[in-house]
């Protein structure tokens, strides 16, 4: 039952709220980490890349943590696993880490003894770890995701983005944790602001189902969390107000921040004026920043079934064919 080669997963970042749709919109971006999980006598982690700095490798590693509860959901016993992991998704940016080492590791995990849990299952589980289902969803399913969580299941839909979706992130030189960027939310809105929100929420998920790119701009707009978080994020306001006249459709704080992402249509091809406008709006701000030109993954996190041939780096480095 326990497959004694072990598994690999990659899985895809994540954007989550795009404006509006704050905690339940997410969207799977082409920016990825592998994971290798094989049952073992002693549990070892190997993390690779700049991005794993400081992770713990032992026991309190989330990753082991939630491979544990697939463990325990399935009545299967794997005390010990050998983790090794690499990313290049940059760590408390925005871009879902930490959605990506919980969606791995309980897909991973999963996967080890047989696919036991169902993918709504894990849904559920990694929301509970996470909290929010937006950037959970997205690195599981693919594509872009509206979701709902009522503190027990999580519920899911997907829309396959339209085909000249570029999305174009601006990553500044340092981390922002989630909980510092909720802290500065206030405890209710006016009617008014929720209104605003739950319209352009509901256009933008059905703009991005028909393909409407041209009201994407409209769609994006949010009065729920961007404006009390402009302030952590220098240059951003500059950028969600006057990126559509450099080539966006629209543009966004990606999840907590501190990224900044913009959606533009790759038949524009303005996607190189775009990149240059964010990077020096930003460093107009006083913020150093690295831009990545990226898609949306359609996929959602994926086993990668023809490599034990190739070491786990080698795979990596390599065409990765899943
Ligand atoms: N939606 C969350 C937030 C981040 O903006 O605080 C991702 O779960």
């Amino acid at each position: 039952m326990i497959r004694e080669e072990g598994v690999r997963v990659r899985i895809p970042a994540s954007t989550a709220n795009l404006g509006p749709g704050f905690d339940t919109m997410g969207m799977a971006l082409s920016l990825y980490a592998w994971m290798e999980m094989k049952a073992s006598d002693q549990t070892t982690f190997h993390l690779h890349g700049d991005q794993m700095n400081g992770v713990p490798v032992d026991k309190s590693n989330l990753i082991y943590e939630v491979a544990q509860l697939v463990f325990r959901e399935a009545g299967v016993h794997v005390p010990e696993i050998e983790v090794a992991m690499y990313s290049d998704i940059p760590l408390t940016r925005g871009l879902g880490s930490s959605a990506s080492a919980i969606v791995g590791g309980l897909a991973a995990a999963n996967a080890l003894i047989g696919f036991p849990l169902p993918q709504s299952k894990l849904f559920d589980m990694a929301t509970a770890i996470e909290k929010h289902p937006d950037n959970v969803g997205a690195s599981l399913y693919g594509g872009i995701i509206t979701a709902v969580w009522d503190g027990s299941r999580a519920e899911c839909l997907k829309i396959i983005p339209d085909e000249n979706l570029e999305v174009i992130v601006v990553i500044p030189d340092f981390q922002l944790s989630t909980s510092k960027a909720r802290e500065v939310l206030p405890a209710s809105l006016s009617m008014g602001d929720a209104i605003f929100n739950i319209s352009r929420s509901t256009l933008l998920a059905t703009a991005l189902a028909q393909g409407r790119l041209d009201l994407i701009r409209t769609a994006m707009k949010d009065r729920l969390h961007q404006p009390y978080r402009a302030s952590l994020v220098p240059g951003m306001a500059e950028i969600l107000e006057h990126a559509p006249e450099h080539g966006a459709l629209g543009a966004a704080l990606s999840g907590a921040g501190p990224t900044v992402l913009a959606l533009a249509d790759r038949r524009e091809g303005r996607s190189g004026e775009l990149t240059r406008y964010l990077l020096e709006t930003m460093e107009r701000s006083g913020i150093q920043a690295a831009a990545l030109q990226l898609l949306p993954d359609l996929e959602g996190v994926q086993l990668i079934s023809q490599m034990q041939s190739l070491s786990f780096l080698d795979m990596i480095k390599g065409d990765v064919t899943i």
